[in-house]
């Protein structure tokens, strides 16, 4: 086990991890050990490109609070959010299917009746969004809680805004007898995710765009069902193709329309998949 080289050293490293009691933690850490020195062996990592990645990766903890997940960020924007979720919501075709949940949930939003308007002083055009929440099977899921969480007009969530201490275009809801959900709320808007850290940094040095496509978050939790974390997307976004987080889904999109009266309604059915029964 001395003098090491960079070919040896590989299996030394995961040899030490026979004793690692849980069998999936040992699993997992073989893999991450040997992609991360195959990783540094294709590239020919140096010195000071790892110096640089570790700073970065400083930088990214020290970014995150209570408010702000600029790791989760970096997930996003890195593709591996998006593959964790293709990967484990396989599910019928006609299921509506999951996409990134993003680092804008806030757990305990207020409660609405339906009809209500979640908006409660977010700025932007009305919009009122109704729909079904249905099983695989065609019935409706009677009392399905939906969390919906969207941005304002300038593109921000209440949790970005400093002066701001209620909810804003947040809320949670439950679907009737039959299985109906309807709310008010604004029209979402497409928005840049945030780069004011070391992720906006990363964009930055890759020449990418930061633009999410309009969209609405919904979380979906019924007994029976598997939790559904989606969003619907807004059929007439030029960031639909680029989406900096690759959330969009063809299934997902939905077309925002103008009613007379200047406002718009949205209408968007979901299906949950049952779990599966053991
Ligand atoms: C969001 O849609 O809220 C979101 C998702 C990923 C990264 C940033 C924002
Ligand atoms: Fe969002």
């Amino acid at each position: 086990m001395r003098n090491l080289d960079q070919h040896t050293i590989t299996q030394e490293a995961i040899d030490r991890l026979a004793g690692t009691p849980d069998p999936r933690v040992r699993e997992v850490l073989t893999s991450l050990i040997r992609h991360l020195h195959d990783f540094a062996r294709e590239v020919n990592l140096t010195e000071d490109e790892w110096a640089r990645g570790i700073a970065f990766l400083t930088a990214t903890g020290q970014k995150c609070n209570d408010k702000r997940q600029e790791f989760i960020l970096l997930s996003d924007v890195l593709g591996l959010s998006m593959l964790t979720v293709a990967m484990n919501n396989a599910k019928p075709p006609e299921c509506t299917e999951a996409t990134v949940f993003g680092p804008f949930f806030v757990d305990g939003a207020p409660h609405y009746e339906n009809g209500d308007d979640v908006a409660n002083g977010a700025s932007g055009e009305p919009c009122e969004v109704s729909g079904s929440i249905r099983g695989l099977d065609g019935r409706p899921v009677a009392g399905a809680r939906i969390d919906v969480w969207q941005a304002d007009a300038q593109g921000l969530y209440d949790v970005q805004r400093d002066d701001l201490d209620t909810a804003q275009g947040r809320g949670v809801l439950h679907a009737d007898e039959a299985g109906m959900y309807r709310f008010r709320t604004v029209l979402a808007q497409a928005y840049p995710i945030p780069t004011d850290g070391p992720v906006g940094e990363l964009l930055t040095a890759t020449a990418r765009h930061p633009w999410r496509p309009a969209h609405l978050h919904f979380r979906i939790e019924a007994p029976g069902y598997e939790t559904l974390v989606t969003h619907v997307f807004r059929e007439d976004d030029k960031w639909l193709d680029s989406d900096a987080v690759f959330g969009v889904r063809q299934s997902l999109i939905a077309p925002w329309v103008r009613r007379e009266d200047g406002s718009y309604a949205l209408h968007y059915d979901f299906v949950l998949n049952p779990v599966a029964r053991g």
